[in-house]
């Protein structure tokens, strides 16, 4: 069994590629941007006909989301996030391979204001979420073996001081202010439900190896504001949350548009019986630890 892993250096992309190599059986060709860059059709291309793997995996995104709102970056955003899977789409056809992409969320506007699920008809309020949406859409028409994730709010050890990341993740930024005393003001109005990749990688792996194909949801169960998020990292790192200001959406506007309400119920999971995602809280609780912070 061989495996292809692209974007290998991310967050998600790590925990697919250390999960994989414990895995038996299974030779995992992971890539970094550094060794492949997924927009170079002609370097894809030729990785794949020379490895031919069973299953690819795409961990590699453009994830600026305000960023993306830049019309200087509009090209680069659609490149990575959309016309790059089409094409290892094409080639995935070509050598037999299934190819799992991974897509977010922010797919949806959050009008909902309940856990969406994978029939909900998405609407993108952002040129992040449509260049994902767009991603989907041809994957789907395109690809003859494919699965989609949709995920969101991901953080992972990738996205630690410990692997150097500037950019960091959700918990990482908490972190930063309670031990420099800095205050933060965090949306006590925006809900999710934030995912851990590690617990995202273990599912996505068991699925694609159990033969699974389509479009599915896969988040830690629960929903959460972004303000009580806060709140459990410095419970659980032994910090006083009064750094934590909660602050209304309308008071912290960003560049990009973001959905209010973004939790997705994993709908496809239950009806199989998988859907054993953890619990948000005890999620974060791993992540802590295996950072060494508890
Ligand atoms: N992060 C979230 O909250 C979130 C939410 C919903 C969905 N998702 C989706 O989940 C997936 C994994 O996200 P993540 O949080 O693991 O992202 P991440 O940590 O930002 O990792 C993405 C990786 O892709 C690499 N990359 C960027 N441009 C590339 C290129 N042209 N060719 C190859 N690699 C390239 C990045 O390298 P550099 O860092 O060197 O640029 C980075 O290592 C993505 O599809 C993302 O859109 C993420």
């Amino acid at each position: 069994m061989k495996v292809v892993i692209f974007g290998a250096k991310g967050q998600l992309g790590r925990d697919l590629t250390k999960i994989l190599s414990q895995k038996g059986g299974v030779e995992v060709f992971a890539f970094g941007k550094d060794q492949v860059d997924i927009t170079d059709k002609k370097r894809v291309s030729e990785i794949l006909n020379e490895i031919k793997p069973n299953f690819i995996f795409n961990a590699a995104a453009w994830n600026d989301v305000d960023g993306a709102e830049n019309p200087a970056n509009s090209e680069k955003v659609f490149q990575l996030n959309a016309f790059a899977p089409f094409h290892i789409s094409l080639v995935a056809n070509k050598i037999g391979s299934k190819f799992i992409n991974v897509s977010t969320d922010y797919v949806f506007d959050g009008e909902k204001r309940s856990p969406y699920e994978e029939n909900d008809e998405p609407n993108p309020l952002s040129i992040y979420a449509l260049s994902k949406l767009l991603g989907e859409l041809l994957v789907k028409t395109f690809c003859q073996r494919y699965i989609i994730v949709r995920s969101g709010g991901l953080y992972g050890i990738g996205g630690s001081p410990m692997f150097g990341r500037t950019r960091g993740n959700f918990p990482e930024k908490v972190l930063d202010a309670l031990k420099s005393g800095n205050q933060m003001k965090v949306v006590y109005d925006v809900f999710s439900a934030p995912t851990y990749t590690q617990d995202l990688a273990r599912k996505m792996i068991e699925i694609t190896f159990e033969g699974f194909e389509g479009l599915v949801h896969i988040m830690q169960n629960g929903i959460i504001s972004w303000f009580e998020f806060a709140r459990l990292i410095a419970k659980h790192s032994g910090f006083s949350d009064r750094l934590i200001q909660p602050v209304s959406r309308r008071e912290l506007e960003t560049i990009a548009k973001r959905p209010m309400f973004s939790v997705l119920r994993n709908s496809i999971l239950e009806k199989c019986g998988k859907n054993d995602m953890m619990e948000i809280e005890p999620a974060l609780c791993k992540y802590l630890k295996e950072r060494g912070i508890i």
